[in-house]
């Protein structure tokens, strides 16, 4: 399994976006880059301008997760300004498969997230088609809460749906993670770690962001070692 390092750019200072990331664009996997409308969660964010403006900035892939209530609209959108990934909520959509399928025509990575309210069983039928399963761990729309521990069961039920249907996404895990919880997340399974606060509010975040992959690489090894 290949541990990815995800900082999302909600900690960030949004004034000097371009030069944030690109401190830590040699350590990290992607940017995570959250969307939000005021319609879907209680917060405002950012959305096709400033995806805009970070491609021209950085050459780092750009992981958008949108918690907005038209990800139809702004999803394809969002590819077409250089996005190499878009995660939605599909409880918004009436046919999130037509979505995942519209989306994939258009070069893009897919992924799908369910809230800490939300079973596995919300995404099942989509996710034989998407790339990604996002398992939030904590209510989304805002940085800096603390990590929900009793959402990481549903990292292990969907590592175990995988297995046993011989899927192929990768699991990201968002909220409250840092070097105190990214190992439950990584012993569970979990392979994408987003990172707001733990790394934007460290005084060293290329530190920051390499000890968490530390913790995860490790916490993911000794998990293998135990299922010999
Ligand atoms: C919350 C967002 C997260 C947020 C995580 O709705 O989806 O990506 O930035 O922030 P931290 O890591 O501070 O919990
Ligand atoms: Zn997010």
């Amino acid at each position: 399994m290949q541990v990815r390092i995800a900082p999302s750019i909600l900690s960030a200072d949004f004034a000097r976006l371009g030069a944030e990331v690109e401190e830590l664009a040699a350590d990290v996997d992607m940017i995570h880059v959250d969307v939000m409308d005021g319609h879907y969660v209680p917060n405002l964010t950012l959305g096709p301008p400033v995806v805009r403006s970070l491609r021209a900035a950085t050459t780092t892939m750009l992981d958008c997760h949108l918690m907005i209530t038209d990800p139809s609209v702004y999803a394809p959108q969002l590819l077409e300004l250089g996005a190499e990934s878009v995660t939605f909520h599909p409880e918004v959509e009436d046919d999130p498969l037509a979505l995942v399928h519209r989306l994939h025509e258009l070069g893009g990575r897919v992924g799908v997230a369910i809230k800490p309210a939300h079973e596995l069983s919300l995404v099942t039928e989509l996710l034989p088609h998407v790339d990604m399963l996002l398992v939030m761990t904590v209510e989304p729309g805002f940085g800096g809460q603390a990590f929900r521990a009793d959402c990481v069961r549903k990292v292990r039920e969907a590592v175990d749906w995988r297995t046993r249907m011989g899927a192929g996404f990768t699991i990201q895990v968002d909220g409250g993670i840092g070097p105190d919880t990214i190992e439950q997340a990584a012993s569970a399974g979990a392979d994408t770690f987003v990172a707001g606060s733990s790394v934007f509010g460290a005084a060293d975040r290329v530190a920051a962001v390499r000890e968490l992959r530390r913790r995860a690489v490790a916490a993911a090894a000794l998990a293998r070692t135990g299922e010999r």
